[in-house]
C-alpha cells in the first residue's frame, strides 16, 4: 500500500526534478562522471535494457548503442519532455515512459540489463526497489546501480547542525544496506565505493549547485508529518545562510572553495 508520506514525496520530487529540466545538463558534471563510470560495467550488448531515473536522456543515449531496444523510464514528466525533445533527431531505439522505480511498470523477466544512476536514493525502500529490479531482470540479466549513500553532503548535514537541529539535508542509506538489499533478492552482486567532491565559491553557489538538478527535495518523514507542509521553517534568511557560509568556510574550505562530498556505491549484479 502507498502511504500517504511516500506519495507527498513522491509528487515533491516529481515536481522538482520536472522545475530542473533545463537546468540539469549544464549542473550535473559530478552526475555525469558518475554514470560514465557506471557504464564501464556494462560490457555486452543486450538485447533490452532499462534505465531507471533516465533524467534528460543523456546517458540513455549511450546505454542505448549497447541495447537493441531501451526502455528510458523517470517519475518526472518534465525530465521525459525535454529527453524527448533533445534526442529527438537521433536515431536510437528508444521507448520513454513514466514510472516510478517502486513500482516498476515492466512485465516480470521482460529486460536483459537494468541501469541506474543517481537515483535510487531517491527510493522510499532499498528492499522493495531492488526486488522490482529482480523480478523485471530476465535470467541471466545484468543491473548495473550507482547510489548515493552514507557519507554524501556530510559537510553540508555538519555545518546544519550548528544551526539547528532539524534535519535539512535527506538521510543516505549505507552501502553495505544496499549491498544486503541487493544479495536479499538472490542476486550475485560485487560492490565499489568511489568519492568525488565538488567544489564551489560560496555556500550560494553549492546550494543552487544541488538546486539546479532538482535534488533540493527535503524527504518527509512519518515524525516530521505536517511540518514540512509547511515550509516556511526551511526558508533561508540572509543571516542563516552567513552562519552557515561561516562555520562551512572555517571547518572545511580549502583554496577558499567549500567542497561537497558525493559518497557513491556502484553494484554490479547478475541474475
Ligand atoms: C540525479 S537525476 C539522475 C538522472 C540521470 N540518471 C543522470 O545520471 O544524469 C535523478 C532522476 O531520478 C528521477 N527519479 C527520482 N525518483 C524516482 C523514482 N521513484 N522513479 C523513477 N525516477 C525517479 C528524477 O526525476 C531524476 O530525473
Amino acid at each position: 500500500m502507498i502511504s500517504e508520506i511516500t506519495s507527498y514525496n513522491k509528487i515533491r520530487i516529481a515536481q522538482q526534478f520536472s522545475r530542473a529540466a533545463n537546468t540539469y545538463n549544464s549542473a550535473a558534471d559530478v552526475q555525469l562522471d558518475i554514470a560514465f563510470d557506471a557504464m564501464k560495467y556494462v560490457s555486452y550488448h543486450y538485447k533490452k535494457g532499462l534505465d531507471i531515473g533516465c533524467g534528460t536522456g543523456r546517458i540513455s543515449r549511450h546505454l542505448a548503442t549497447r541495447c537493441d531496444t531501451l526502455v528510458a523510464m523517470d517519475l518526472a514528466f518534465g525530465m521525459l519532455t525535454y529527453a524527448k525533445q533533445i534526442n529527438l533527431s537521433d536515431d536510437l531505439s528508444i521507448c520513454w515512459l513514466q514510472g516510478d522505480a517502486d513500482f516498476l511498470p515492466m512485465a516480470d523477466n521482460s529486460v536483459d540489463m537494468v541501469f541506474s544512476s543517481m537515483m535510487l536514493q531517491w527510493s522510499d525502500n532499498q528492499d522493495a526497489v531492488m526486488s522490482e529490479i529482480t523480478r523485471v531482470m530476465a535470467c541471466g540479466a545484468n543491473a548495473v546501480l550507482a547510489i548515493m549513500c552514507d557519507g554524501s553532503f556530510n559537510q553540508l548535514n555538519d555545518s546544519w547542525q550548528t544551526i539547528d537541529n532539524q534535519r535539512h539535508v535527506n538521510h543516505f542509506s549505507n552501502a553495505q544496506t544496499w549491498l544486503d538489499a541487493a544479495k536479499s533478492q538472490g542476486l550475485k552482486v560485487t560492490m565499489q565505493e568511489k568519492q568525488y567532491v565538488t567544489w564551489h565559491q560560496n555556500i550560494r553557489q553549492l546550494l543552487s549547485s544541488i538546486k539546479s538538478i532538482g535534488a533540493n527535495v527535503l524527504l518527509t518523514s512519518q515524525d516530521s508529518v505536517g511540518q514540512s507542509k509547511c515550509d516556511s521553517k526551511n526558508v533561508l534568511n540572509r543571516h542563516t545562510l552567513q552562519h552557515l557560509e561561516t562555520f562551512y568556510q572555517q571547518k572545511y574550505a580549502e583554496n577558499m572553495q567549500l567542497p561537497l562530498t558525493y559518497q557513491v556505491c556502484f553494484l554490479y549484479c547478475s541474475k
